[in-house]
């Protein structure tokens, strides 16, 4: 490093009103074509398609590169921007760091299944801390995309199909991510994306079209997105897909109408990959040209990607199409965010800062702890669960029982080469004085490729024979025979949910339940352990396999994590944070539905399948635990309140068990009439809790206008209605502790 790369250390920035000052005077000196490259955002790649990082930075700067994770080379982009650039002007460094830089953590999905957003909190603290020491300024995270569609892959990446869960794990990454200041040289600039809709694809198909009416935007899916504004989120990601027949890329309504004028945000807006492009693919512009021009005019201040705005900006302004003031407009939020988080006086990283800060005990220790806090019991018929210590003969069964790339799961930086703890290297670190034999069984994989295999230049192994298969089947049996317990490791691979995996049927794949049929017939004790980032329709599991342990994709700890409760050293108190389907063509099925002229509890119930039940596998909020709890003594503070004031409700919750645990007590309410429909039931409270055995606990909620009010189509604004309402709590949506509500004018 040469004296001009200082490393960053505890910083002193300048104030707000500094930053402002210098914003404008750099708007006042900088080139249009200066200004253009601020609002572009290239790639760092190997297979980069785009300008050459050096030349265009040398030349006039540039906004952001992203698909680079190289220290070193940072620090030499860097210097280039800071030393030969015209204005001098910081680069931001941006990478998808989703679940974790080095030490990972279980995915979005997982962390939301353990309802602690504290938890979410410091799972991106660590990540924030790691990414930033390798360089990276600016996360695209969280993903706050409501799923409701299990067939949808990148269910994975986000908090589930419920909008106030989902606000508060939004919240909560966002401080995770950033914390109190954007200065503060061990955090990093987070992105909500992707902004919006994008969860409602149909038919879960990645990137279809999503048509949602206001209502369910406003109610469902933007919810997530205001609690990121509320918590200074700096940057936005608009979506890919066509938002009611107009992309998201370029959906004014959004990006100025809702964003910036209802919500105030501040910050900038940043294209999905190479999306303004894509807008001419998509049907919506002539050409490139008229694809820059309708996503500026529409708020959106980066391209990521795709040069569109590098090649056509600049001549727009000349032919008159925009003005400066509204390049200025664009360009200001991006230069005001890295004036806040210190990037002119502090742009370089310390080169040795890395190592040391992934080397941090406490990391691993709050990836095991996040891990630990995210599975789900889903099934222990007869106790089966917590195994004795002295077990001594164990079979560990399954394609992913040894592998650390599904462990870690999807959504991995560049470069990151899995060091996660199998579920089988954790069972062992556990009984270390037992026979503990492993069989993987017939390989899974998809039937088509995952795209990003290409950019993978590991070399790959030929698919398994289907007589290798057999062979690895007829092995597995025999292993499972001669132990006496088995732990089955099943789900998906890594590749089989996230981006561009989207799939028809929610089965387990390949040969795993004929495998797990099979070893179930042998008659020994069988646990399930499940690794996957989407619901699983495990119907024969359900039924016929005594316990089942939902891990998700649970991280570097992963292992140690499962084989922590497993043994009954940690017990399990996550909750589902989405509804498992029966099936493929069950999907999507979410708890929040407004009831029919016909509903379920009706004599003449005839809006069923004939085929299946209608009820879900397992419901939203579902989760067991080793212990078993009790809530009741549900009290109002008042049985009628009016319009704009609060309730407070109560409940207790004892733990009846004979070992301590963790309860998530749920509120859930229903307004039973009013100008429009509202669902059955509405999350509107959670807490977890720990109870020692005998131990009760008050939990208090308030509902207030927040939580009584919706966004009605039929006023065509946000209302809160006199009206009376049910209000239920409990352990999961099915919750019957009731109590009824009277909200009047
Ligand atoms: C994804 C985004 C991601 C971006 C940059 C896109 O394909 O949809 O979620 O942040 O790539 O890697």
């Amino acid at each position: 490093m040469n004296k001009t790369m200082k490393a960053e250390t505890a910083v002193s920035v300048p104030t707000k009103t500094d930053n402002a000052r210098r914003v404008e005077t750099l708007l006042a000196h900088m080139s249009l074509e200066e200004k253009v490259a601020q609002l572009a955002q290239i790639s760092g790649a190997p297979w980069n398609e785009g300008p050459d990082p050096e030349e265009i930075i040398r030349e006039r700067g540039i906004g952001s590169i992203l698909w680079l994770n190289d220290t070193k080379r940072f620090n030499e982009l860097q210097k280039i921007a800071i030393e030969e650039s015209p204005s001098g002007i910081p680069i931001l460094f941006a990478l998808d760091v989703i679940h974790g830089y080095r030490t990972i953590f279980p995915l979005p999905l997982a962390m939301a299944a353990s309802w602690d957003p504290v938890v979410a909190e410091q799972a991106q603290a660590v990540a924030a801390k790691e990414a930033r020491a390798a360089g990276i300024h600016w996360t695209f995270g969280p993903m706050l995309d409501i799923a409701r569609d299990a067939r949808w892959g990148r269910i994975v990446e986000g908090a589930g199909e419920d909008p106030y869960l989902g606000a508060a794990m939004a919240a909560a990454q966002v401080r995770g991510f950033q914390g109190e200041d954007l200065a503060d040289p061990e955090r990093v600039l987070a992105c909500a994306k992707h902004f919006a809709g994008y969860g409602a694809a149909d038919g879960g198909r990645d990137y279809d079209p999503v048509y949602l009416p206001e209502t369910e935007l406003r109610n469902v899916y933007f919810p997530p997105f205001q609690a990121a504004v509320k918590a200074g989120v700096g940057t936005f990601m608009s979506a890919y897909m066509d938002l009611n027949n107009v992309p998201a890329n370029s959906n004014r309504w959004l990006l100025r109408d809702v964003l910036r004028e209802e919500w105030g945000f501040a910050g900038f807006v940043v294209s999905d990959a190479f999306g303004v492009g894509s807008l001419v693919v998509q049907g919506h512009a002539r050409d490139r040209q008229d694809a820059a021009l309708r996503s500026l005019k529409a708020g959106l201040n980066m391209d990521m990607a795709s040069s569109a705005y590098l090649e056509n900006l600049a001549g727009l302004v000349e032919d008159g199409s925009l003005t400066m003031g509204e390049i200025d407009d664009m360009v200001r939020p991006i230069l005001a965010l890295k004036a806040e988080m210190g990037l002119f006086e502090h742009p370089y990283v310390d080169e040795t800062l890395l190592d040391r800060v992934v080397a941090r005990p406490e990391h691993r220790q709050a990836a095991r702890r996040a891990a630990q806090r995210a599975m789900v019991l889903l099934r222990n018929e007869g106790g089966l669960l917590p195994l004795a210590k002295g077990q001594q003969n164990i079979a560990v069964i399954g394609p992913l029982a040894d592998s650390m790339e599904a462990t870690e799961g999807s959504w991995m930086v560049f470069g990151h080469k899995s060091a996660a703890v199998t579920v089988l290297q954790g069972i062992r670190a556990k009984l270390p004085g037992a026979t503990i034999a492993y069989a993987p069984g017939p390989e899974i994989h998809r039937d088509i490729p995952h795209p990003f295999g290409e950019f993978d230049m590991t070399e790959k192994k030929p698919i398994q024979t289907p007589e290798d298969a057999e062979a690895a089947f007829q092995t597995a049996v025999k292993t499972a025979q001669n132990a006496d317990l088995v732990i089955m490791v099943l789900g998906e691979n890594a590749d089989m949910a996230g981006e561009f995996a989207s799939r028809g049927s929610l089965d387990l794949p390949g040969r795993q339940e004929e495998l797990l049929k099979a070893v179930s017939a042998l008659g020994k004790p069988v646990v399930l352990v499940l690794l996957n980032g989407r619901p699983l329709s495990i119907n024969w599991a359900a039924d016929h396999v005594p316990a089942i342990l939902e891990a998700w994709e649970p991280g570097t700890e992963g292992g140690n994590a499962v084989a922590d409760i497993l043994f009954g050293d940690v017990n399990p108190g996550g909750k589902l944070p989405v509804t498992f389907p029966r099936s493929g063509g069950h999907a999507p099925l979410y708890y929040a539905r407004t009831l029919t002229h016909l509903p379920e509890d009706s004599p003449r119930y005839y809006s069923r399948y004939w085929d299946s039940p209608t009820t879900p596998l397992y419901p939203f909020g579902y989760g067991l635990s080793y212990t078993t709890f009790a809530i009741d003594n549900l009290k109002l503070s008042a049985a009628k309140i009016k319009v704009g004031q609060a309730v407070t409700v109560t409940a207790d919750v004892s733990n009846t068990g004979s070992v301590a645990g963790d309860e998530v007590v749920q509120l859930y309410i229903h307004q039973k009439w009013g100008s429009d429909s509202r669902p059955r039931r509405e999350l509107k409270g959670f807490e977890r809790v720990t109870l020692q055995p005998g131990e009760v606990k008050t939990v208090s909620f308030s509902l207030g206008p927040d939580e009584l009010g919706y966004w009605s189509t039929n006023a065509g604004r946000w209302i809160q209605e006199a009206a009376p309402f049910d209000i239920w709590v409990g352990s999961d949506s099915l919750a019957t502790c009731h109590a009824a509500l009277e909200v009047v004018e």
